[in-house]
């Protein structure tokens, strides 16, 4: 049976949204001073849903090429990981499994702990690895980030999901033990059934995911972990982007170090690239941490990464990966640099629309705009059912 060292990330893709609404726009929209978007929180731009996406299509958009480059044979576990889910009964992944092809003799599941899914996803994937070798699961993080018109939050959304294969004998980054575990009942961000947009306590949020470092990191060195020299990088939860830099700046703190900026950029600068310009995208956003690092960094053949995931609520989770030899040969950079340049900038009007509109909940035929240049749409909402289409 293969050791928990040897199971890991097999690959990486992921897919962001049709538009795009730069922060000058916003910025513009409500007098604020835009250095406090690209400083202060820096973010530079958001990406923004079309009227015929949403997590499953876009989740099928980051899964599709992974299902080109590996075939679905050995796939029998399908995890999908959201926080915008669709429907209360349903898997989202069921969607994706019938627009990807892939075999019945599949189980598919939805799991959910706001930001914090995915990474449960990841440690579920290795579990069902490590009981058969033979089968790699596909783990999916897909969410369109909402706050209210003119709040605080508004400037902190996005949408993305990130694909990953996870298997025996990993080509990207093994996964390792042990891992740091926290979990604390706040109430920093929630969203109950009734609400489209999320709610949120601002500063307690930004408190609660600084408890959680502490918390986490502390479990993590009782437990035997990695001493902090001996990470080269850290890919934390980026709600926006300077967020990273408050958590490792804490967990500096919390290990008696100096907390210089040099050594802070250097050890999550290269992280941020992705979350920068595609905004929060609640599950997907560590492993975009992830992608953004191995896409830009020299070779990090054999170099541990520290993963900070955090979900409101809460929920947070600390390990390691360690990088593996030749895995350059496997990403898939370009893509992702043409997902994100591919998108349409809004103007703020446009982009209003878009968050303002939901389907009526009447049961009748309710046809979408035809408006993503994706592979996968959801063409309709009929008879209380999500119509989806291929290209
Ligand atoms: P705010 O009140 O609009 O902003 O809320 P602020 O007044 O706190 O300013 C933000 C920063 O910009 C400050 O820097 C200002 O000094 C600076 P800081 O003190 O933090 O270092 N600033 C400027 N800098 C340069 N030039 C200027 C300027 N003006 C001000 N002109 C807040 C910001 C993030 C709270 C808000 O956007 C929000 O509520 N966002 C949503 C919540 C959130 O993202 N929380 C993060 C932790 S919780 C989490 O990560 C989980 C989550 O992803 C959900 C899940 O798990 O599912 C959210």
């Amino acid at each position: 049976m293969a050791s928990d060292a040897a199971i890991g990330i097999h690959d990486l893709s992921f897919a962001t949204s049709e538009f795009v609404l730069p922060h000058t726009a916003l910025a513009e929209h409500n007098g604020t001073e835009v250095g406090k978007y690209h400083v202060g929180i820096g973010q530079r731009s958001m990406s923004v849903a079309a009227e015929d996406e949403d997590i499953v299509t876009l989740g099928a958009a980051a899964a599709a090429p992974i299902i080109a480059r590996h075939g679905t044979d050995e796939i029998r576990t399908v995890v999908f990981a959201t926080e915008s889910s669709i429907d209360q009964a349903k898997s989202a992944g069921v969607y994706v499994h019938s627009l990807l092809g892939l075999p019945t003799a599949t189980r598919v599941v939805e799991l959910k702990q706001a930001c914090y899914g995915a990474t449960a996803a990841l440690q579920f994937a290795i579990g069902l690895v490590h009981r058969d070798p033979t089968q790699r699961v596909l783990v999916i993080a897909s969410d369109i980030s909402k706050y209210e018109l003119d709040s605080p939050g508004e400037a902190t959304q996005g949408a993305a999901a990130v694909a990953m294969l996870v298997g025996p004998d990993p080509a990207l980054v093994r996964i390792e033990g042990p891992s740091g575990l926290f979990t604390a009942d706040v109430m920093d961000f929630w969203r109950p059934n009734y609400r489209e947009a999320a709610l949120v306590d601002g500063q307690e949020s930004i408190t609660a995911y600084l408890q959680a470092v502490e918390g986490t990191w502390k479990d993590y060195t009782e437990r035997g972990g990695h001493a902090l020299e001996e990470f080269s990088a850290f890919c934390y939860h980026q709600p926006f982007t300077k967020m990273a830099y408050k958590a490792h700046r804490h967990l500096l703190n919390t290990c008696g170090y100096d907390t210089d900026d040099a050594e802070i950029k250097r050890a999550i600068g290269q992280t941020t690239a992705y979350n920068a310009v595609i905004g929060n995208s609640y599950t997907a956003s560590v492993y975009l941490g992830l992608a953004a690092l191995l896409d830009q960094a020299d070779d990090l053949t054999g170099k541990s990464i520290g993963f900070l995931s955090y979900g409101s609520g809460s929920v947070a989770e600390f390990f390691a990966g360690s990088v593996v030899p030749g895995y350059r040969q496997h990403l898939r950079t370009e893509a992702h640099r043409e997902a994100i340049d591919r998108r349409r900038p809004l103007d703020y009007a446009a982009y209003r629309w878009l968050h303002q509109r939901s389907f009526p909940a009447d049961g009748g035929d309710h046809p979408t705009q035809e408006q993503t240049s994706g592979t996968f749409r959801l063409a309709a909402l009929r008879g209380h059912k999500r119509i989806y289409e291929r290209h």
